[in-house]
């Protein structure tokens, strides 16, 4: 067995000093342990059995082929009382059913079909914007991406004034739940169920909220006949192996929210990120402009442009690489593993380190520079497997990640098709790891030039 390097610890000084620098600069911190103590270290804290997890190799064998002495971790654990037995916190047996029954309403046909509900609710967010117009872009992505999951959730004849309440009560809803379940005290008393008035609002939120989502299953169920084809009615209709049972209301309202909670701050995230590098990298930005003028010039794109838009797919995973969303995601051992000879005891909780892994120089020239034409060619052709892994792996792997590539090309092409945006004289943002890995600040754009 190799022996794991273990972070040298004063007890309660060591926990005293770095705790704040753990809670307060997370992505600092866990820079300093690497270079300290190399791809793989122990970082004992009170009470649990912390790794870091630096190396492709390692990750591999945690998200995919050693999955199965792997479940999700305690943060995961807390979520349930959120979000039920959802895809994103159930496990095993239960897990692997549905995520086999919901897998269709991912599948690329599907996708065509969202696409150009992504354009509508795009051009809708922009419909106002006029020149010299100072925009809150992170704002107009979370407005965007939030009327796009709930279209195409329930339909894209939702009338617009019940978008707007569904998305703001939703929306608040994960504020909150952000707040409570980053937060390791909150957690604890989230779990001892103390109500503190943030947690009591999170339970009047969650309640408002399923109980629009049960009235709009309700609906589904009534009108079942009706040729829907949007994602809660896939739900609806979806069937177990042997085709007979399908999801209870409960099962499938845990759906739901799983999936606003995961498909929606991920990809608005992602997306700020774009606007401000693009803006901050302003030749980039023009072969952004210029690939979109050419390839769509002011006419709506459409599904089938995706493929040809390979600078602004390059730029979207240049972005994802250096600013990954989802990152750092743990697992927890549920028996004794070995992994490369490195021995981690039952009940370990193993954190990849995403952002680090992929500014990591040995997979990637110059990491910390926004270099989206390292995607084509040789330069990146041999990565490890989890070199880059944004959308995580193995049998957990991100199920909308099909659905995010789509949204966010469109939700870039139609902007560009139609505006010429510039980012803020002056403006700067750095990064603020929460639930996401989010820009400190709201990043404020202006309209430098309208098309008709
Ligand atoms: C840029 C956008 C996105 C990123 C970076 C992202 C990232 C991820 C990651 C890293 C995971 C795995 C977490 C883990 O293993 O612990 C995940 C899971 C998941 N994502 Fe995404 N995601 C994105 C967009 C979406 C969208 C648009 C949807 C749905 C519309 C979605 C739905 C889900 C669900 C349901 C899971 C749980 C899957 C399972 O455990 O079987 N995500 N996502």
């Amino acid at each position: 067995m190799r022996p794991i390097p273990t972070r040298t610890r004063i007890p309660i000084l060591t926990d005293l000093l770095e705790f704040r620098q753990m809670v307060g600069d997370p992505l600092g911190f866990s820079k300093d342990m690497v270079a300290r103590y190399g791809d793989v270290c122990y970082i004992p804290v009170p009470g649990v059995k912390n790794y870091f997890i630096h190396d492709p190799e390692i990750i591999k064998e945690v998200l995919a082929t050693q999955s199965g002495k792997f479940c999700k971790s305690r943060m995961y654990r807390a979520l349930k009382r959120f979000l039920g037995e959802g895809l994103f916190t159930s496990e095993g047996d239960f897990h692997r059913e549905q995520r086999r029954m919901i897998n269709p309403a991912f599948h690329k046909q599907r996708i065509q079909e969202y696409a150009e509900t992504m354009v509508d609710c795009t051009l809708n967010e922009t419909k106002t914007w006029i020149e010299g117009n100072v925009i809150n872009i992170s704002e107009a992505m979370v407005n965007i991406t939030m009327q796009v999951i709930t279209r195409t959730m329930f339909g894209s004849s939702l009338e617009l004034d019940l978008i707007e309440k569904v998305s703001s009560i939703i929306t608040r809803l994960m504020v909150i739940a952000g707040k409570i379940f980053q937060n390791p005290l909150y957690i604890l008393l989230f779990e001892k169920d103390i109500r503190t008035p943030l947690i009591k609002e999170f339970y009047e939120l969650k309640k408002e909220a399923f109980s629009i989502i049960d009235k709009f299953i309700l609906d589904g169920r009534n009108n079942s006949h009706n040729e829907r084809t949007d994602l809660l009615s896939m739900l609806l209709n979806a069937k177990d192996e042997d085709g007979g049972k399908g999801m209870s209301d409960d099962q499938i309202r845990d759906e739901v929210m799983t999936i606003f909670l995961a498909g929606h701050e991920t990809t608005s995230t992602a997306l700020s990120w774009v606007w401000y590098l693009l803006g901050t990298h302003p030749d980039i930005g023009e072969q952004f402009y210029k690939e979109i003028q050419e390839t769509i010039g002011h006419r709506k794109p459409e599904y089938n442009d995706y493929q040809n838009l390979v600078t602004t797919r390059n730029i979207i995973k240049e972005t994802l690489r250096l600013y990954p969303p989802a990152w750092t995601f743990a697992r927890e051992a549920k028996e004794d593993v070995t992994i490369n000879e490195y021995f981690f005891p039952k009940g370990s909780l193993l954190c990849t380190l995403t952002y680090l892994v992929h500014r990591d120089a040995k997979y990637f020239k110059n990491p910390d520079e926004f270099r989206p034409d390292r995607w084509q060619g040789d330069e990146t052709a041999n990565l490890p497997k989890y070199a880059w892994f944004p959308f995580g792996g193995g049998n957990r792997m991100c199920i909308g990640e099909g659905f995010a590539w789509m949204e966010a090309t469109m939700i870039l092409a139609i902007i560009a098709s139609k505006f010429r945006l510039e980012l803020k004289k002056g403006f700067t943002t750095t990064m603020n790891p929460g639930f996401t890995l989010r820009p400190k600040d709201n990043i404020q754009m202006v309209v430098s030039k309208v098309y008709n």
